[in-house]
C-alpha cells in the first residue's frame, strides 16, 4: 500500500540505491550528485531497518526560478498504484517552497504520463539559457522531447 511508504528528502548515502533503482527503470544518473539534496525519495517500510531498497524517487536541479524535473522513477513492482503522481506532486510542492516558478523536463518514455499531468511540450529554444547547460540537455538526452509546467 502506498499510503505505508516512508518519503524523505534524500541523503547522500542513498545515493547507491538510487542509482540502482535508475538502472532498473533504465534512466541515466550521470549528474544527480550535486543535486541530492533536491532528491526525494521512497522507501519500503519493512526494509526501513535492513538493507534499503528505493522504489520511487525524483529529483530538481535548480536553475533560479526554473527546476528541470529529473530522475522520475518507481520500481517496476509498484508501477500504476499511484506513486508516480504522488512523486511529481512532491517535487512540485517542494519546488514552489523554493520560489521556482517553472518546470521543465525531458522524457521520451513517460510523454502522455506528463501531458496528463498538465505539462506541455515546447520547443528547445523555449528553455532557460542555465538549464540548457545541464547534462540531460547536452548530453544524456539531447534529443528527447521537452516539457514545461508553471507551477
Ligand atoms: C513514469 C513512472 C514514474 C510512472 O510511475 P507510476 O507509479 O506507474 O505512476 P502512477 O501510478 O501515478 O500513474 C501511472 C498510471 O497508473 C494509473 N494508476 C494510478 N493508480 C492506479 C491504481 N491504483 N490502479 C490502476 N491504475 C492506477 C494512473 O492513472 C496512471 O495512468 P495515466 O498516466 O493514464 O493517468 C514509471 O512508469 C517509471 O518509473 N517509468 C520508468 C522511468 C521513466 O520513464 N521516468 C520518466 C522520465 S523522467
Amino acid at each position: 500500500m502506498i499510503e505505508d511508504l516512508l518519503v524523505n528528502q534524500a541523503r547522500e548515502d542513498d545515493l547507491p540505491a538510487i542509482r540502482v533503482l535508475l538502472q532498473e527503470t533504465n534512466l541515466p544518473s550521470e549528474g544527480i550528485e550535486p543535486h541530492v539534496d533536491n532528491f526525494i525519495v521512497v522507501k519500503s517500510q519493512e526494509v526501513v531497518s535492513g538493507p534499503e531498497i528505493i522504489i520511487g524517487c525524483v529529483g530538481l536541479e535548480v536553475y533560479r526560478s526554473s527546476a528541470l524535473l529529473r530522475s522520475l522513477a518507481v520500481h517496476p513492482d509498484m508501477q500504476k498504484k499511484g506513486l508516480g503522481s504522488r512523486l511529481v506532486d512532491l517535487a512540485t510542492g517542494s519546488a514552489k517552497r523554493k520560489g521556482i516558478e517553472t518546470l521543465y523536463l525531458l522524457t521520451d518514455t513517460a510523454e502522455e504520463f506528463f501531458k496528463r499531468r498538465g505539462f506541455s511540450l515546447i520547443p528547445r529554444e523555449r528553455v532557460p539559457e542555465d538549464l540548457l547547460q545541464s547534462i540531460e540537455f547536452t548530453t544524456l538526452c539531447p534529443d528527447a522531447p521537452c516539457f514545461m509546467k508553471q507551477i
